[in-house]
């Protein structure tokens, strides 16, 4: 079942219409959740993020933060979901193409929720990753529809017989490109500000508490290329991915080229925080 303009409906009889504005500007928000047991994980800093990213581009959101929960808990009630993800995208809404903002029209909500199980084999081996230019917008804090720069860096990176793309702006590393960034240097976690140049990962605000729990040293610092080259450990964080180590950079290997000792304890202590 999807939930589309309001209902609930078989997959087969969702449509969209052609003049909604996510369609031709990008114009809306969107969020990935993760569902665990059933229950979706770290809810409340999805939906923190969601209220900011609508707030940032004059989206009014047309559901309360409850009615947005009732919704996802009917979805993964019609599928059964155990454990997946929940895809929702609200778009500006439906109107003729104009670029400054419609009056009156309602913003439409799309959710759906899949079923996929926890990419244990990645976890374990890990993947390699190349470095380009970040050719994004300035607002990469914002979880918005416009995700032309992160699809060009993924089929470069499979082009290239990689799995991901790590962005840098000028020399300097941003993250990763459906992903956040963490590298071990000296023993300690760096990873970009949480600025208009990255994403707030939900799930990067979670290893970064972990670390604290840890006693692992952590940092919200940018750094450069020849830092990551440096790295020690490099691991990407995200909602569905949680921490996957990086263990090739540019046909380099980081470190010793296998998942290291901080990515492995990190990805443990995130285990024991799953329902
Ligand atoms: N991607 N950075 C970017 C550019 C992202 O697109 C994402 C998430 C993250 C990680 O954020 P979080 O931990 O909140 O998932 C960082 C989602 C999952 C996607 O676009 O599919």
């Amino acid at each position: 079942m999807i939930w589309i303009d309001d209902r609930l409906v078989p997959e087969s009889e969702a449509s969209v219409s052609y003049l909604d504005r996510g369609y031709y500007f990008g114009d809306g928000i969107y969020e990935v959740f993760r569902v665990y047991g059933g229950q979706l994980y770290e809810a409340e800093a999805h939906y923190d993020r969601l209220e900011r990213s609508a707030g940032a581009i004059g989206l009014r959101l047309p559901y309360t933060r409850k009615e947005l929960g009732g919704i996802l808990r009917s979805l993964l009630d019609s599928e059964q979901v155990q454990d997946g993800s929940v895809y929702m995208q609200i778009t500006r809404g439906v109107a003729p193409r104009a670029h400054d903002f419609p009056a009156g029209v309602r913003p439409v909500l799309l959710a759906y929720c899949t079923a996929s199980a926890r990419p244990l084999a990645m976890m374990r081996t890990g993947v390699s990753v190349i470095t380009r230019p970040d050719i994004r917008w300035l607002r990469c804090d914002l979880k918005t529809l416009n995700l032309l720069g992160s699809v060009l860096a993924k089929q470069e990176a499979k082009e290239q017989g990689a799995d991901d793309v790590i962005w840098h702006r000028d020399g300097t590393v941003t993250e990763c490109s459906a992903s956040n960034l963490m590298i071990v240097k000296d023993g300690a976690v760096l990873t970009h500000p949480a600025n208009h140049l990255i994403l707030h990962g939900v799930t990067r605000a979670v290893v970064l508490r972990l670390t604290r729990e840890q006693g692992i040293a952590a940092e919200e610092r940018a750094f450069s290329l020849e830092t990551l080259a440096q790295a020690e450990e490099a691991f990407l964080t995200g909602t569905t991915m949680e921490i996957v180590p990086i263990v090739r950079i540019d046909g380099m290997p980081v470190g010793g080229g296998v998942p290291g000792p901080v990515t492995r304890r990190l990805q443990q202590a995130f285990e024991a925080t799953l329902p």
